[in-house]
C-alpha cells in the first residue's frame, strides 16, 4: 500500500468536494430518484449543513424551489424568496467553514420551467440577462460566497459581473457553467427541482453532446467576460472536455457529477451489481484525475462520512 500511495498521481478529499442540496418552502421530502438526497425545509437545511464542516467537506451548492412559479421566475431575485432566505440560513449557521456557492438560472422559478424569459414562444436570450444578473445580486448580497449561473444564456457572465461590481460586490466571483451539455443526465434532478421545461427542450441553449470545439470557445468567452472558474457539465461522459479545458486554461475547474450519474451508481448498487463504495471512489478520482479541481457530486457527504479517501 505504501509503495502505490508513493507512486499515486491523483488523490480526491473532501476539501475538494461541493454538495449540492435541494431547499424548499415546504416540509422535507426524500426524491425517490435519488436515493440519500432529500429536498430540505428551511429548518432541517439549517440542521444538516450544520454538520458538514466536521466532515472536511468544501461546501454546498443550493438550489431553491419556490412555492410559486411565474412567467419570468421573480422568485429567483426577490429578497423573501427561497434561495436567499436559504443563504442567509446556512450562513449563519456555518460562517466561513463551508463555502456557500448560489447557483444562479431561473428554470426552478418559471412556470414554463425554461432558464429564461420566453418571447413568442421562446427564449429570450437578452432580456433573461437582467433578470439573472439582479438574481446574482440577490444571492450575493444574501452572503453567498461563489455566485453560478447555470442557465447558458450568451453573455450572462459579462451581465453579472457588471451588476455585481455596479453593487459593490467586487469580491463575489463567479463560477460560470460555460461548457454544459444538453444532457439526459440531468433527469433526476428535474424531478428534485421541479424544473423539467414544459414544452420543448435546452437544446437551444445547452451544447449538443457531440461538441469538443465549441466547450472550449464557450470556456473562452466566459473567461473573457469575467468568470473566476469555470464547470464542465455532466463529468462521466464529459471527462475528455475536463482534460482539453485544463489543457488550455489555467483557471480553477469543476466539474458536476451530475443527478443521472449518481441515481445510476445507486441503483446498480441497490440491486448488488457493483460494489458501490469502490464505484464512488473510482468515479471520484478519475473526475480528478482528468483535469478537474473541484467536484460538484451528490456524494460528497457520503465520500466524506465513509472516509472513502482513506482506504486503500
Ligand atoms: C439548472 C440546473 C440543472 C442542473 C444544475 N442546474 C438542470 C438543467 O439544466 O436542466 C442539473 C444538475 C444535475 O442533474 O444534477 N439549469
Amino acid at each position: 500500500p505504501k509503495l502505490r500511495a508513493f507512486a499515486r498521481e491523483s488523490r480526491i478529499t473532501p476539501e475538494q468536494l461541493i454538495w449540492p442540496m435541494f431547499v424548499s418552502e415546504g416540509a422535507t421530502q426524500a426524491i425517490a430518484s435519488m436515493p440519500g438526497i432529500s429536498r430540505y425545509s428551511l429548518d432541517d437545511l439549517r440542521r444538516e449543513v450544520a454538520t458538514l464542516p466536521e466532515l472536511g467537506l468544501l461546501g454546498v451548492i443550493l438550489f431553491g424551489i419556490p412555492n410559486h412559479k411565474d412567467e419570468t421566475g421573480s422568485e429567483a431575485h426577490a429578497d423573501t424568496g427561497i434561495l436567499a432566505k436559504a443563504i442567509r440560513a446556512v450562513k449563519a449557521e456555518v460562517g466561513e467553514r463551508l463555502l456557500v456557492v448560489a447557483d444562479v438560472c431561473l428554470c426552478e422559478y418559471t412556470s414554463h420551467g425554461h432558464c429564461g424569459v420566453l418571447r413568442d414562444g421562446r427564449v429570450d436570450n437578452d432580456a433573461t440577462l437582467p433578470i439573472l444578473a439582479k438574481t446574482a445580486v440577490c444571492y450575493a448580497q444574501a452572503g453567498a460566497d461563489i455566485v453560478a449561473p447555470s442557465d447558458m444564456m450568451d453573455g450572462r457572465v459579462g451581465a453579472i459581473r457588471e451588476a455585481l461590481d455596479d453593487e459593490g460586490l467586487i469580491e463575489t466571483p463567479i463560477l460560470a457553467y460555460s461548457a454544459k451539455y444538453c444532457s439526459a443526465f440531468y433527469g433526476p434532478f428535474r424531478d428534485a427541482a421541479d424544473s423539467a421545461p414544459q414544452f420543448g427542450d435546452r437544446r437551444g441553449y445547452q451544447m449538443d453532446p457531440s461538441n469538443r470545439r465549441e466547450a472550449l470557445r464557450e470556456v473562452e468567452l466566459d473567461i473573457a467576460e469575467g468568470a473566476d472558474a469555470v464547470m464542465v457539465k455532466p463529468a462521466l461522459p464529459y471527462l475528455d472536455i475536463i482534460r482539453e479545458v485544463r489543457d488550455a486554461f489555467d483557471v480553477p475547474i469543476a466539474a458536476y457529477n451530475v443527478s443521472g450519474e449518481y441515481s445510476m451508481l445507486k441503483a446498480a448498487a441497490a440491486n448488488g451489481w457493483i460494489d458501490e463504495d469502490r464505484a464512488i471512489a473510482e468515479t471520484l478520482t478519475c473526475i480528478k484525475r482528468a483535469g478537474a479541481d473541484v467536484l460538484v457530486t451528490y456524494h460528497a457527504k457520503e465520500f466524506a462520512e465513509k472516509r472513502l479517501h482513506e482506504r486503500d
